[in-house]
């Protein structure tokens, strides 16, 4: 008696088992099937076919490119992507409250990806702030190059580049089908946006200004705002001044928590906030 209740138990797995196989490759098909019709797809429609396949799909498409266009995100996208993913994954396990924010966004490839994150795990109380000039880099003559003679250098190389408006960001968020009310912008020059930002808690802040004074304006006035277990994330570690910011800051705040490097000879370091 006990045996057969145990085999019963064991066909229905089985059954069970072949069932989500079964429905695993019919979505499979569905998707190659819809994939030869329309190649130029439709994120949404990813969303409904390949769930399960949903991140690495807009990872792929983010940092290779999508419907024959350039990829939104460059400079070893996929990895960095990868990364954010595990940072993120654990401020929601663990409950740290507060948004996602990223400062330097440039097309919103990074932005994009954190709103993917949250949406597969059914988060729809977070927001996700972009914060740039969306017209590059502080021409020089707008720098405060007495205040942060450290800009002077990257200003030759920067200046010109990274123009990219906030209406295209947007356009890249809606190819994707993650334009909501919880993606905020914070459109303008950091000197003039972070210190009465409307931004409240944060759970993840990423850098990625590249300028000493932008990384520096950055940790000033958004640090603060970043909840105990939440995580600060530097893109830019190579570069010269951005870096010594980065020192600057964690001295002059006497930060102690070790930063954590990864084993990259191109490291994207962060630390915890305890
Ligand atoms: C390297 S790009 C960001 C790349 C982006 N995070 C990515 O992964 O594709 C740096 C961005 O920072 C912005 N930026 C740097 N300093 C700024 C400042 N002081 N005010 C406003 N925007 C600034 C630039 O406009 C540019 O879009």
């Amino acid at each position: 008696m006990f045996r057969q209740l145990k085999n019963n138990i064991e066909s229905k797995r089985e059954n069970k088992d072949i069932f989500s196989k079964s429905l695993v490759r019919f979505k499979d098909i569905l998707w190659r099937i819809y994939n030869y019709f329309y190649p130029n797809f439709k994120f949404p429609l990813i969303l409904l076919i390949k769930r399960e396949k949903y991140l690495e799909t807009l990872k792929l498409s983010l940092s290779k490119g999508y419907n024959n266009k350039p990829p939104i995100i460059i400079w070893d996208g996929y990895r960095r992507m990868t990364m954010m993913e595990k940072l993120i994954k654990n401020v929601i396990l663990e409950n740290v409250p507060g948004s996602l924010v990223e400062v330097g966004v440039w097309k919103g490839g990074m932005t994009i990806f954190f709103k993917g994150v949250l949406k597969v795990n059914k988060i729809k109380n977070r927001k996700v702030w972009n914060i740039d000039s969306f017209k590059g880099f502080p021409p020089i003559e707008k720098m405060e190059l007495k205040k942060y003679p450290e800009d002077k250098e990257d200003a030759k190389i920067w200046s010109k580049k990274f123009n990219y408006s906030l209406e295209k960001v947007k356009s890249n968020f809606k190819t994707f089908g993650l334009l909501d009310k919880n993606v905020k912008f914070l459109k303008g020059f950091f000197k003039d946006t972070l210190p009465n930002s409307p931004i409240q808690k944060i759970s993840v802040l990423r850098i990625d200004a590249d300028q000493y004074s932008s990384t520096w304006l950055a940790l000033k006035y958004l640090y603060p705002k970043l909840s105990k277990g939440g995580y600060v994330v530097f893109d830019d570690w190579k570069l010269k001044y951005a870096q010594k910011a980065i020192k600057d800051f964690r001295k002059e705040n006497k930060i102690k928590t070790p930063l954590v490097f990864g084993d990259t000879k191109d490291p994207i370091p962060y630390w915890k906030k305890e």
